[in-house]
């Protein structure tokens, strides 16, 4: 049937947690149409201005008002979001939102065309991000359960945002899956994060991790072992990439 194929210039990604930009600029360099969401203004900025010197053209939606709450709340702060509205047709959307905490992006996110992929890469945050009200309502006390939280929450928006045969796809720092053990561990995990969905956790691929130092950045925090052994034992870190497929 004419126009049934999916070209790389037609697949539409939705990324969580764009950072600095980087991956963003890796998955339109391969020609993907993009709507990322982002939590840190700074880092929508740093996109921003990457994308455009590198001569995309960048539709940012800045909707976050950040409120300082009293006693009662423990002196935390919390973000409220805008709703998005009617956006134009570009390459390369950029909107301010939090996965955590955000329902009017996942109503927005449920009146859009669906997506061919999702994918939340190297999940990290702001150290005033543990002071925030949803940090402390969630319990999220450190980087690593705040990592997962989010994976958690990336697993339940597939189910609402990727269309039939489409992929997600978390990328994380974890110990080499050099052994049976390792592997069947990180799969066990994601299997684990995907029971609420009717996602088929698929593969995991992996490549050596290094540490690649940004003046100024944030200092990654890897995930731990997962294969329930000693968190003190030396180990090898990779980049883990699991890719899931919605039925
Ligand atoms: C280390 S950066 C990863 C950047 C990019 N994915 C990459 O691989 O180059 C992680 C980003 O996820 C964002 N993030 C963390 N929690 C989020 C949430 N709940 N909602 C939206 N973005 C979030 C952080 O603000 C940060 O910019």
């Amino acid at each position: 049937m004419p126009g049934s194929r999916l070209t790389l210039t037609d697949t539409r990604v939705l990324e969580i947690g764009c950072g600095a930009g980087h991956s963003t600029q890796a998955l339109l360099a391969l020609g993907h149409k993009i709507t990322a969401i982002e939590e840190n203004p700074h880092c929508i900025e740093a996109t921003r201005n990457r994308l455009e010197q590198n001569g995309y053209r960048v539709q940012v939606v800045s909707r976050g008002t950040p409120k300082a709450l009293g006693p009662a709340q423990g002196f935390t702060y919390e973000t409220e979001y805008a709703d998005i509205g009617v956006l134009a047709n570009v390459d390369y959307t950029l909107i301010e939102g939090d996965v955590l905490q955000d329902t009017k992006l996942v109503a927005w996110l449920s009146t859009q065309p669906r997506f061919d992929a999702l994918v939340c890469w190297m999940i990290g945050t702001h150290t005033y991000r543990g002071h925030s009200a949803v940090a402390t309502a969630r319990g999220i006390t450190e980087n690593g359960v705040h990592r997962v939280l989010v994976q958690n929450e990336v697993y339940d928006l597939a189910k609402i945002v990727l269309r039939a045969g489409g992929i997600l796809s978390v990328a994380d720092r974890l110990e080499t899956p050099s052994t049976a053990s390792v592997r069947d561990a990180i799969m066990q995990h994601h299997r684990e994060q995907a029971s609420t969905t009717t996602l088929r956790v698929d593969r995991l691929r992996h490549k050596p991790y290094a540490i690649d130092r940004v003046a100024g950045g944030i200092t990654m925090v890897p995930t731990p072992p997962t294969d329930g052994s000693a968190v003190d034992r030396p180990y090898t870190q990779s980049l883990c990439a699991v890719t899931s497929i919605k039925p």
